[in-house]
């Protein structure tokens, strides 16, 4: 039992409002976590799928969605990166490989739950067989001046849930969802100003102590 525990991989979320640095910093953590020589996975939501694709369409405004069809298709989209054979995060930590993922379900308790009945959405995700909770949450914080002022310099289009009322909103509900779950989820908030190498430093020293 203990071999087997000891063989399974790490699953480790990162989450931040938008502009966070995320990308960055799951790339240095993913070179990093391979030069040791473990098997890292990099993976995101939405993902890949048909239900990723129903959601970047909304997230774009390409298509509309109501609040509660986005929650339903971020859980239907959570349970295909669980379970899909090919390299599903339940697959893939099973033969040993590190899962590192922008993005989880503190995200649709974040959003979707500041747009539709919250508890309805954290039953969906929490109580839901086929959601593995991770090992542990990264979350890179930002104030949303920040966030927005981050977002404006990178990009070109600017998706539905970027503005700084909202994302003072989310912000806010990042923080109760984190304060709901503290007692079942590890989770923990890195000052994401601050340059690139120190926030990488402070989240390889929490990824030890998983290790
Ligand atoms: P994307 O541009 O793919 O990634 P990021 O902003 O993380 O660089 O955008 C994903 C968007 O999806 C982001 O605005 C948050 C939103 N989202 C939800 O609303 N609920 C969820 O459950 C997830 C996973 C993401």
């Amino acid at each position: 039992m203990q071999e087997q525990n000891q063989k399974r991989g790490r699953f480790i979320v990162f989450e931040g409002i938008d502009g966070a640095g995320k990308t960055t910093q799951i790339e240095l953590l993913t070179r990093r976590l391979a030069e040791e020589g473990r098997r890292v996975h990099h993976t995101a939501e939405p993902t890949e799928s048909v239900s990723g694709g129903l959601l970047r369409d909304a997230l774009s405004g390409v298509s509309k969605r109501t609040p509660c069809e986005m929650a339903a298709l971020f859980v239907l989209d959570r349970i295909f990166h669980n379970t899909n054979p090919v390299n599903g995060i339940e697959k893939m930590l099973a033969d040993g490989v590190d899962v590192i993922c922008d993005r989880y379900y503190y995200s649709s308790l974040a959003y979707q739950g500041s747009e539709t009945d919250a508890k309805w959405v954290q039953d969906m995700n929490l109580s839901c067989p086929e959601i593995r909770r991770p090992d542990l949450c990264i979350f890179l914080d930002l104030t949303p001046e920040q966030s927005m002022e981050r977002i404006g310099r990178g990009r070109v289009t600017v998706e539905i849930y970027e503005n700084v009322d909202r994302l003072t909103r989310v912000r806010d509900r990042f923080y109760s969802v984190f304060e709901a779950l503290a007692p079942t989820d590890r989770i923990r908030v890195v000052n994401a100003a601050r340059s690139v190498e120190e926030i990488h430093n402070e989240i390889m020293t929490l990824v030890s102590d998983l290790l």
